[in-house]
This record gives C-alpha cells, sequence and structure tokens, in this order.
C-alpha cells in the first residue's frame, strides 16, 4: 500500500513537471499608443514572428492603449517583473540616463535620417546599452517621428503659444523648451491627453503625426503647426533578470525577432507619417498651418538655448555627436 502511494505521488509530481515544462513562457508587451501606429504594429509583428518561430514555447501578449500601464509606471513593473517588454518614448527615461535627453533637445536633428544615423553611430548604440545597472536591457531603437504643435488656436510664432498650456512627456527638457517661450508645460500621461484636450483644460499639445492621428488629437483641435521642432522615438526595453534568464535559444530568437519586428516598424513610421498627415487634413476637422522659413526660424532660436542648458547633464560630446549626425 505504501508502496503504491509512493508510485502515485512520484507519478503526479512527473506530470506537474511535464505541464510546468510545457507551459510556454509568458511575454507581457506593455505600450500606451494605438495599435494603428508604428509602435502597435511593431509590437503585433513581434508576436506574430516569436510565437511562428517558437510554436507552444512563447506567448506574447500585448497591451496596448496605456491598457496595463503607463509610461511611467512601466519601466517600474519592468523592473519588478510585472511585465517583459515595453518601449516608451526616448523623453520617459531621464531618470534612468540623463544622458539620453539629448533625444529632446529641440530642432537638434534636422530629419529622421539623421536620427537613424545617430542612433546607429556609436554612441547612439552606447546609450543604448547604457542601463543594464538598473536591470534594463535595450532591445533598439524604433522610429515615430518629428513632433507637431496643436492647438485651439493657430500658431505660426512663439509668441503665439505664450501663456498658454501645453502637455508635455515627463522631461525636464521638454519642460524648459516650452518655459523658453513662456508658454506653460505640464507633465501629464499620454493617456489623459485626448480628455485634457477636449475639456480644454489644457490649449494644446506635441505628437508626431500618427498619434495626432491614432488618438484622435486632431478631432478635439481646431490647428496643427507644422513645427517639426523635435523628435519623438522609443526605446524597446526589456528588464535583464527576464532576458539573462531564458534558454540561450529563446533569447535568441526572441532577439532576432525584434530586430525584424524593429525594421518592420520603422518602415511603417516612414510611410504613415505622410499619410496621417493627409489623413488629418482629408478630415476637414483641423486645419495644418505650414510656417514660412523665417517664422521657423523665430522658432529655432527662442528654443535653442534649451542646449545650453542641458549640457552637463547630457555632455557636449554626446550633443556634438548628434549635430555630426545631419552632415552626411
Ligand atoms: C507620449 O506620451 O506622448 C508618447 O510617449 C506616446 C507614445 O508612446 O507614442
Amino acid at each position: 500500500m505504501k508502496g503504491l502511494t509512493t508510485l502515485l505521488m512520484l507519478m503526479a509530481s512527473m506530470l506537474t513537471v511535464v505541464s510546468a515544462e510545457a507551459r510556454p513562457i509568458e511575454i507581457k508587451f506593455s505600450h500606451v499608443v494605438a495599435e494603428n501606429t508604428p509602435k502597435g504594429q511593431m509590437a503585433l509583428k513581434f508576436k506574430e514572428l516569436a510565437e511562428q518561430r517558437l510554436p507552444g514555447k512563447v506567448e506574447v501578449k500585448i497591451y496596448p492603449n496605456s491598457q496595463l500601464y503607463t509610461d511611467s509606471a512601466v519601466l517600474q513593473a519592468l523592473q519588478l517583473g510585472d511585465v517583459e517588454i515595453a518601449a516608451p518614448a526616448l523623453s520617459k527615461f531621464q531618470k534612468y540616463n540623463s544622458q539620453l535627453q539629448v533625444f529632446d533637445l529641440p530642432f537638434l536633428f534636422d530629419d529622421m535620417a539623421a536620427v537613424d544615423r545617430f542612433q546607429k553611430s556609436p554612441e547612439g548604440q552606447k546609450l543604448l546599452n547604457s542601463m543594464t545597472s538598473k536591470m534594463l536591457v535595450g532591445l533598439g531603437y524604433l522610429h515615430n517621428g518629428m513632433k507637431q504643435l496643436s492647438s485651439n488656436d493657430p500658431i505660426r510664432v512663439p509668441a503665439d503659444i505664450a501663456g498658454k498650456k501645453f502637455r508635455i512627456m515627463t522631461s525636464d527638457v521638454l519642460q524648459a523648451q516650452y518655459e523658453a517661450v513662456h508658454a506653460i508645460p505640464l507633465k501629464k500621461p499620454f493617456s489623459e491627453v485626448f480628455t485634457l484636450l477636449q475639456t480644454r483644460a489644457i490649449d494644446g499639445q506635441e505628437s508626431p503625426w500618427s498619434n495626432t492621428y491614432a488618438s484622435k488629437f486632431f478631432e478635439v483641435q481646431d490647428y496643427v503647426t507644422e513645427t517639426n521642432h523635435g523628435l519623438l522615438d522609443y526605446l524597446v526595453v526589456t528588464s535583464a533578470e527576464f532576458w539573462y534568464g531564458l534558454p540561450d535559444d529563446v533569447r535568441d530568437t526572441l532577439k532576432k525577432s525584434m530586430e525584424e519586428a524593429i525594421t518592420y516598424g520603422n518602415q511603417i513610421a516612414a510611410t504613415q507619417s505622410q499619410e496621417d498627415r493627409q489623413r488629418i487634413i482629408d478630415s476637414g476637422k483641423t486645419k495644418v498651418i505650414e510656417i514660412t522659413a523665417e517664422e521657423r526660424q523665430q522658432w529655432v532660436n527662442a528654443m535653442k538655448p534649451v542646449w545650453k542648458m542641458f549640457e552637463d547633464e547630457i555632455g557636449a560630446d554626446l550633443i556634438d555627436a548628434a549635430i555630426q549626425s545631419n552632415e552626411l
């Protein structure tokens, strides 16, 4: 009888091991934007590739639209092991590495090709891997695009936004950028922006075309001014504990899948920006304002002193390297 009980217990424990081994590794990927954006599409592509290449071994669960976490909460959740992948805007990392603030400096990059060159340069790659001591592993940069200003009022020059409230991401550089033009910046989570605009609690916001379109900000703003004054790109991150705890073959396959998903997301970013701009114009709900070279220069003159304010934190060499990326 004792022998039978021991045998049954042994079989039960073997079954537990088998079912534990058979259970796929769950990978929660949390982000704050809609699925019809470069980041939303990249996340879906990553799920498709990872599950196709590791059938039964991994399950990728995507939580878009801040369903699970806001960006300020998600990095902590990563460190605590509550979520495995996130892709916050570069502007959200200042408390983990203040050098990443370089990406927020206004009018630093001429275009997305320059951004791409800088991200691929030795300096850019070093930044990607600069937060391992905080248990954050960079898996890659992902593009969205250059930001525009949307507002209830027509904006052409810096004086037009003096005294106006603008939502910004949690970035001190962005705060300084608005203070430089005497506007009132408010650090708010992305999930609150639509309601803040709709209720007129704020006057405007800054986003790339894809976010202004996908999150319907254009429906509650009368004007979008094409300033291209700054960048909104992402850092795809995972936690060191999760990443290095994976079996080598799984990690290699996930890494490759993520690289391909990022390439796919970047292709979408390159085309979607202009398509969403056109969709906003075609909606007739908001007017797109194109500024002249002289008006643009007024913005540059007013905002560029911000570079000097953050030079010590970011490093003059790093700012120089970013400037160099504008030159072919
Ligand atoms: C924002 O907060 O405006 C952005 O980070 C949203 C996003 O992820 O594109």
